[in-house]
């Protein structure tokens, strides 16, 4: 399907008659393969046009950016976490590549509920469903961000209890242990009749037993799993750390088999379903993370790499993949390698 149209005639301006009427014939056929096979979903009772989700922090910052991601394919949207008060983040540089993957450490940069309330204030237009991401330091924050979002019309809410490189959030303040899990899932299932997404870390030992606790508290799906780490990277010349806050969190390529592994073991750890993300760029991908045990996927490093319309990069190689291995539906794939 992705025909290199150079080869094809393509002279940068127009295509030429033969590579015009071959291009006609591979969306024709690409066509006829959608068609085949639906990689529409249902997730906690919200329908998704296909299975790939905009992971949060990564161009959820404005309603116009959450439109474009929409526009280009993804089947459901995270915002970037909000925190009740604004925050300003860690120094630049926040965010550095390395070979395999990326290393963040934001610090959660955000404009505070009452500025993300009028952000978001009208979300009809983006039409796919948008999830909010609430973050705190206290647990009874995270109540407090999900009340102050209350008059939007999210479709659901994500809680990261997982950043490695937040002092006061996430993994530094032990916000991921299960007992923690379980308090803040409580608080959060009270304040809210939306689906509840609990988002854990790779880096945890007790990651079974704290999506078990969130399950318990009332969560309707795991988000396996935030950054890994976290890890540095030094500038030998300037005989310094790269980024502004020395160490972030570690996503991409480098994250995927730790990510899978986690989603793996999750799988038979709870009973709710699981979107699996970390380090998905490819169809190929998103469907090992499926075989692990993902119902749906995230993507956020991926669009770095392949561009703002990897999910529908990433939806057209499922599709293929899953037409060239007879297969109608992704679903019949979810947690295949289990015995
Ligand atoms: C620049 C950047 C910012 C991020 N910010 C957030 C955030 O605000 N909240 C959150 O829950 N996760 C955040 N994450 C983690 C991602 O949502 C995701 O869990 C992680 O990057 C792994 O997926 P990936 O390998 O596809 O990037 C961030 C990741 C990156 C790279």
């Amino acid at each position: 399907m992705f025909l290199h149209l150079q080869d094809e005639g393509y002279n940068g301006n127009k295509l030429s008659g033969r590579a015009r009427g071959k291009a006609a014939t591979l969306i024709y056929r690409f066509k006829s393969i959608m068609q085949k096979v639906d990689l529409s979903v249902t997730l906690c009772s919200i329908p998704l046009r296909n299975p790939t989700i905009l992971a949060s922090g990564i161009l959820g910052t404005t309603r116009a950016l959450l439109k474009r991601v929409a526009e280009n394919g993804a089947g459901a949207l995270t915002i970037k976490s909000i925190s009740t008060e604004p925050r300003e983040g860690h120094n630049n540089p926040t965010v550095i590549t390395f070979e395999a993957g990326m290393l963040n450490a934001v610090g959660y940069s955000n404009p505070g509920m009452h500025a993300a309330a009028r952000e978001f204030s009208d979300l009809q237009e983006i039409g796919v469903p948008v999830i909010a991401s609430v973050i705190g330091t206290e647990h009874e924050d995270f109540m407090r961000v999900v009340e102050g979002l209350s008059k939007i019309q999210f479709s659901a809410i994500e809680i990261p209890l997982s950043c490695p490189h937040t002092p006061g959030f996430g993994l530094l303040s032990g916000q991921g242990t299960p007992e923690s899990t379980f308090k803040i899932t409580s608080l959060v299932r009270k304040a809210t009749k939306l689906p509840i997404f609990v988002k854990l870390s790779p880096n945890s030992p007790e990651l079974c037993t704290a999506a078990k606790a969130a399950e318990d508290a009332g969560a309707d799906a795991i988000t396996a799993v935030n950054s890994m780490g976290p890890g540095m990277a030094i500038n030998i010349d300037a005989q310094r750390p790269v980024l502004g806050f020395k160490v972030g969190g570690v996503t991409g390529d480098a994250l995927r088999p730790i990510a899978v592994r986690c989603v793996y073991d999750l799988y038979k750890a709870v009973k709710i379903p699981i979107i699996g993300v970390g380090g998905i760029s490819t169809g190929r991908h998103a469907i090992e993370m499926m075989m692990a045990g993902a119902s749906v996927i995230g993507i956020g490093t991926g669009v770095y790499y392949r561009g703002i319309d990897v999910f529908r990069k990433v939806s057209e190689e499922m599709a293929l993949w899953l037409q060239k291995n007879g297969y109608n539906t992704f679903r019949d794939i979810i947690g295949v390698v289990h015995d």
